[in-house]
């Protein structure tokens, strides 16, 4: 067919040869998938089942990111989200309805414990806290009703390791799902499915993409039917990930292991500094003997990230203890970790129902791959200037 110019800008006869063959992930962008002919059309979100149909549901960037994702946590199948809080609430979209009782720990995310108490309690759904060193002893809170039960091992900020396979034993026996936040062990550092869980959920945005400049979540399974679940609610609450960022995380998986391993060390390392500190009471890091969940994370992880927290002394004032964070240089102030920058962040529990008495006096550190001499120079410094 002759065309014009205007229809050659859409519709080009170009042709370039094939066989390009490299070791990146191509990046397939595309909303509109296209069919062989008019029967071919299809609106079903498996595309392991019905082949390509919709961007939404992923391009092959995005399933090559899940499927890797899976690989990695041994799973079944994995959804890729545009960012970790999408993947907490698409956990609860798919698997509640009203009536239905959740139970998350009360060291829970906060914008995950806001998403329960908020939005899910509007919709008619019962919610409910518990202790996060609760093991088997969460069978006293289980109802006929309950049909969820989140871990997040350790806590955000407070650091507690739950006793995994024993929440999991108690609500599998009441018929209850449990769903983790495996962000802080980056799916590798725990083996959520081995320890019993049933859904495991990561903010990509941390560990495997691992340089802070995107934000992506994954859900993952080990089985088919809350697949199908997962699946559905995800086309019908729309949550489409970019193939850009998922290639961003693709290249920030294959340097994953050997980031972690530094981070781990050097976090380690700093941590055990500043235990020794005058001006610091603990340091909550499961991998110091000191941390009350120490025995715990022993027992059922393989390593440790870099994300811990300090509590200091009762005798430091809020004002002292946000100087000491302004007086830092290399830790930048900012709340997403696992990048290659250290991080610091102030936080204070007075308001916080359930949280240990930490009160203003705990600051979260996230440790990235800079100098371990210069962190702790740039900690002593900060340190003497809290006085
Ligand atoms: C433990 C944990 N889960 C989930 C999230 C949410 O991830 P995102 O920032 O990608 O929404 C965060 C983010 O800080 C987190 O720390």
């Amino acid at each position: 067919m002759k065309k014009d110019w205007k229809t050659k800008l859409i519709h080009s006869d170009v042709r370039v040869p094939e066989g390009f063959r490299s070791l990146a992930t191509p990046v397939y962008r595309g909303s509109t998938v296209l069919f062989e002919d008019a029967e071919a059309v299809d609106d079903r979100w498996n595309q392991y089942e019905a082949g390509y149909t919709y961007g939404l549901y992923g391009t092959p960037t995005v399933l090559e990111l899940a499927g890797r994702i899976c690989e990695l946590e041994g799973g079944y199948r994995t959804i890729i989200t545009p960012g970790g809080q999408a993947a907490i609430t698409l956990v609860d979209l798919a698997l509640l309805k009203a009536g239905d009782h959740i139970l998350l720990p009360q060291s829970v995310y906060t914008p995950s414990r806001k998403f329960a108490s908020r939005i899910l309690r509007g919709f008619g759904v019962e919610v409910g806290f518990y202790a996060p060193e609760t093991g088997g002893g969460i069978s006293e809170l289980l109802k006929p009703n309950t049909r969820l039960v989140w871990c997040e091992s350790p806590g955000s900020i407070t650091m507690e390791v739950q006793d995994v396979p024993a929440i999991c034993e108690a609500a599998h026996k009441a018929g209850a799902l449990v769903a983790l936040d495996n962000t802080w062990a980056a799916g590798v550092y725990f083996d959520a499915f081995a320890h019993g869980a049933d859904v495991t959920m990561q903010a990509v945005t941390k560990y495997v993409a691992g340089h802070s400049d995107l934000l992506l979540g994954s859900v993952t399974v080990k089985e088919d039917a809350i697949y199908q679940k997962l699946g559905a609610a995800q086309q019908l609450v729309g949550l489409a990930a970019s193939p850009d960022d998922c290639s961003l995380a693709l290249r920030g998986m294959k340097t994953m292991a050997v980031r972690l391993k530094a981070i781990e060390a050097g976090a380690f390392e700093v941590a055990r500094w500043t235990e020794a500190r005058a001006e610091v009471e603990m340091v909550l890091h499961p991998a110091l003997e000191s941390c009350p969940g120490h025995a715990l994370w022993k027992r059922d992880f393989t390593g440790s990230a870099g994300v811990f927290s300090v509590v200091f002394q009762k005798s430091f004032t809020k004002e002292r203890v946000l100087r000491f964070v302004n007086a830092l240089e290399l830790f930048k102030i900012g709340y997403s970790w696992g990048g290659v920058t250290s991080l610091a962040v102030a936080y204070d529990f007075r308001s916080s129902p359930g949280r240990p008495d930490y009160g203003h006096r705990i600051v979260r550190l996230s440790i990235g791959l800079e100098d371990v001499g210069d962190l702790k120079a740039d900690l002593e410094k900060a340190l003497e200037k809290m006085q």
